[in-house]
């Protein structure tokens, strides 16, 4: 009798707590349903919902690109393939590195360390980690910047304008600034040809990570109907042609989606894909923590650019740039020669942080705990960034440490999608070893 008094009396416990747990989550929901609503620029939380990668009509688009099954296709291998590394500064890095060298699915699309290592480096590990300078390379033949790679996840939220300073692209932030096009930095001379940020970017990427495309090429590695299928419009002249590969690499890199994070599923009415404390946290983001005044986009990217005061790589990691690297660091101010721009850095993407754990243009954050503590406490940690150029944006927050937390779960867990290794191809038509195919990494890879 008095077991089952104890027994009755536990299951009704649960069964309230249950029921609370319930009702918290209901009212969780409808809040921030409320929030959402009220922040989101058009009144709708549907703004926030991330267009799916096959969903081509519906995913932001260059209209003198526009995206086909066809070229995002093309464009999915050749992001990966080895082949293409036919113009390498020491001949032990012929064919042996690839766009996904420092943009490694299994890192989030990020290079696994720090600081990528495209032509030069040796080695993969399991996400890119274990990459180090090849032995037969001197400092200055490596392929390497000096500025963490921006995610490339989402890019299409924020293509008008690429990189961390925005140079690329004739559009967006760059539209009436035609004249300096080339001026303070000479790759961006081929702003002139109209496109996107990312559509032109990637015409100049190609030259930087030392890769060519010829119709010889196309025919050796398999790609020569791809292309016909791809650009039936372009010249023959063009079409097996870097210009032809960056619109296709772009048009891929455009469904490059983080659709199936947790909070993707909750605006699209899962309300059981979040925990209450990831709920909890996306109040903090769009409430007391401002984050959403300068991650606007849906991809809470944005095409602007803001100072707020961190380190640059130069001052952690040995590989040096000479002159570029300086003007790296200098931001949108390296680009446009503006005293009003020194110092700036475009805003970046919020989902995928996990895949490597280096956060800022300069890498100098180490998990996302400290990153919510920078926002928090809004101290410049760069002495070298005038005060007048942060934002009036970065003050403190003075959030309890039960709101970081939340802020955390969010971020780290809400902003996950665990899935985007399903964005890479499992084979390239060549059949050649991927991201990377030099001895070390063919082995860790498993290619042989
Ligand atoms: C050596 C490592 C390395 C290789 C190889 C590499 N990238 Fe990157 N990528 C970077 C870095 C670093 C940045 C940020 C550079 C900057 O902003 O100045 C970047 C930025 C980008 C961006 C900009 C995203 C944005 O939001 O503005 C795109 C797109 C991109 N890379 C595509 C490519 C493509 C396509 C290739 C192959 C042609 C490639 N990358 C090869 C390191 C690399
Ligand atoms: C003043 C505008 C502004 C505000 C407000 C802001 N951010 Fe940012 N955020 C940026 C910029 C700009 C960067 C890139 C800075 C850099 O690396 O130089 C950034 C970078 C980040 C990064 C690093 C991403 C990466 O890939 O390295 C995270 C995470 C982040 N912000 C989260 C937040 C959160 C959370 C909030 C709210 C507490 C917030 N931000 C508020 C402008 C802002």
């Amino acid at each position: 009798m008095k077991n089952l008094n104890i027994l009755t009396l536990i299951s009704l416990c649960v069964l309230v707590a249950c029921q609370s747990d319930t009702f918290d989550r209901e009212q969780l929901d409808f809040d921030l349903m409320n929030i959402i609503n009220r922040e989101s620029p058009t009144g709708s939380l549907s703004y926030f919902i991330l267009a799916q990668s096959n969903d081509l009509a519906a995913l932001p688009q260059d209209p003198k690109n526009p995206l086909t099954p066809e070229k995002v296709e093309l464009g999915s291998f050749l992001f990966f393939e080895t082949g293409m590394g036919i113009v390498p500064k020491n001949e032990n890095g012929m064919q042996s590195y690839s766009c996904g060298s420092c943009h490694v699915p299994a890192a989030d699309f990020k290079p696994g360390r720090r600081q990528g290592i495209g032509e030069g480096g040796f080695g993969f590990g399991y996400k890119g980690e274990s990459r180090v300078k090849h032995s037969a390379y001197v400092e200055e033949q490596m392929d390497v910047q000096g500025i963490r790679p921006l995610n490339v996840l989402n890019v299409a939220y924020s293509a008008e304008n690429t990189l961390w300073n925005g140079s690329f692209g004739s559009t967006g932030a760059n539209a009436d600034l035609s004249d300096i096009y080339g001026v303070f930095d000479e790759a961006t001379v081929l702003n002139h040809r109209g496109f996107h940020g990312l559509e032109t970017q990637n015409i100049e990427g190609l030259k930087v990570h030392r890769m060519l495309m010829t119709k010889a090429l196309a025919d050796e590695l398999g790609y020569t109907a791809r292309f016909d299928a791809a650009f039936p419009d372009l010249p023959v002249e063009e079409r097996y042609s870097n210009i032809a590969v960056s619109l296709a690499l772009s048009a891929y890199l455009r469904t490059l989606t983080t659709t199936e994070a947790p909070f993707q599923k909750w605006l699209k009415g899962d309300m059981a894909a979040m925990s209450n404390e990831e709920k909890r946290g996306a109040m903090v983001f769009f409430n007391e923590g401002n984050c959403n005044t300068c991650h606007t986009s849906p991809a809470f990217s944005a095409v602007k650019f803001f100072a707020i005061g961190v380190n640059n790589l130069d001052d952690l990691v040995s590989f040096k740039e000479g002159p570029e690297l300086a003007k790296k660091n200098l931001g949108r101010g390296g680009f446009t020669g503006r005293e009003s721009d020194m110092f700036k850095f475009k805003v970046p993407t919020l989902y995928n942080l996990q895949g490597t754990p280096f956060y800022f243009h300069g890498a100098s954050k180490q998990s996302i705990e400290e990153v919510v503590e920078y926002f928090d406490k809004a101290i410049p940690e760069n002495p070298n960034v005038p005060a007048a150029q942060i934002a009036s944006e970065f003050r403190p927050l003075g959030l309890s440490e039960q709101k970081k937390a939340d802020l955390v779960a969010f971020l780290k867990y809400g902003l996950q999608d665990p899935t985007v290794t399903r964005l890479a191809p499992s084979a390239l038509p060549s059949g050649n070893c991927f991201p990377n195919a030099d001895p070390l990494s063919k082995r860790e890879i498993g290619c042989e």
